[in-house]
């Protein structure tokens, strides 16, 4: 008579999600920074945590507030981003990066607000680190998905990125795509994992799409990955 309760799928599992964007600082008033909402992360958040995770969500500044019973740190530039991800690193079972890190940031940073002249700006930039290829380097046994927003060669661009950085699995968007990439509620995703296999997914909340993933990585870790 009595239903047995099935253990989510997650339990006891310790996911690091990164989300948004970075902010990178020019002077006290200004700074760079990209149009990522956070929503996909949060999404992946919340129904990691539904399932039985303990989450760790890192994020640079968004709009929206964190889910419930999550863990979460809040940061500003990719040099940030980069320090708390690590800090949490060793143990993580799984770590997913939809954050969209800023590749470079402004070489210095003004002590001064930066005043106007007639002449022509150049704003000289430096790399950031690539948080997910270090992750790949320092990996013994965590999970490592990292996210690809494209405009062009989608396929081709998600494998190269999964290759170099060493991750386990690319979660791939063309941002050109209608009810696909920032700000939306919607995304338009194909998984694209170590092993060749690949997930096409159609256009579904992201609240679905975070679902649909995180089971992914679950067959991936049962088959002992
Ligand atoms: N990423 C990261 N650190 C960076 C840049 C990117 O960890 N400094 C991660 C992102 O969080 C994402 C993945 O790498 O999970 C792919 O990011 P993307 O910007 O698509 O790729 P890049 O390697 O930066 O290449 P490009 O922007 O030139 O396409
Ligand atoms: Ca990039």
């Amino acid at each position: 008579f009595f239903q047995q309760k099935v253990e989510p799928i997650l339990k006891g599992k310790n996911i690091v999600i990164t989300a948004g964007p970075t902010r990178e600082r020019i002077d006290p008033v200004r700074y760079l920074t990209n149009f990522s909402s956070g929503k996909m992360g949060y999404a992946i958040a919340e129904e990691a945590e539904k399932l039985g995770a303990n989450v760790i969500l890192i994020s640079g500044p968004v709009a929206i507030d964190p889910p419930k019973n999550v863990q979460f740190v809040a940061i500003e530039s990719a040099a940030q981003m980069f320090e708390a991800t690590l800090q949490y690193f060793e143990e993580a079972d799984i770590v997913i990066k939809t954050a969209a890190v800023a590749d470079y940031r402004p070489a210095t940073i003004l002590e001064n607000k930066m005043k106007k002249s007639d002449e022509e700006l150049i704003l000289k930039l430096e790399r950031t680190n690539d948080i997910l290829s270090e992750l790949g380097k320092r990996k013994t046994h965590q999970f490592l998905v990292g996210f690809a927003a494209e405009t062009d060669n989608v396929e081709e661009y998600a494998k190269k990125k999964l290759q170099k950085k060493n991750a386990d699995m690319i979660v791939a968007n063309d941002v050109t795509t209608a009810g696909a990439g920032f700000g939306t509620d919607t995304n338009v995703v194909t998984i694209f994992k170590r092993n060749n296999e690949k997930v096409t997914l159609p256009m579904m909340s992201k609240h679905r799409v975070a679902v649909e993933l995180l089971k992914e990585v679950n067959e991936c870790l049962k088959k002992g990955w």
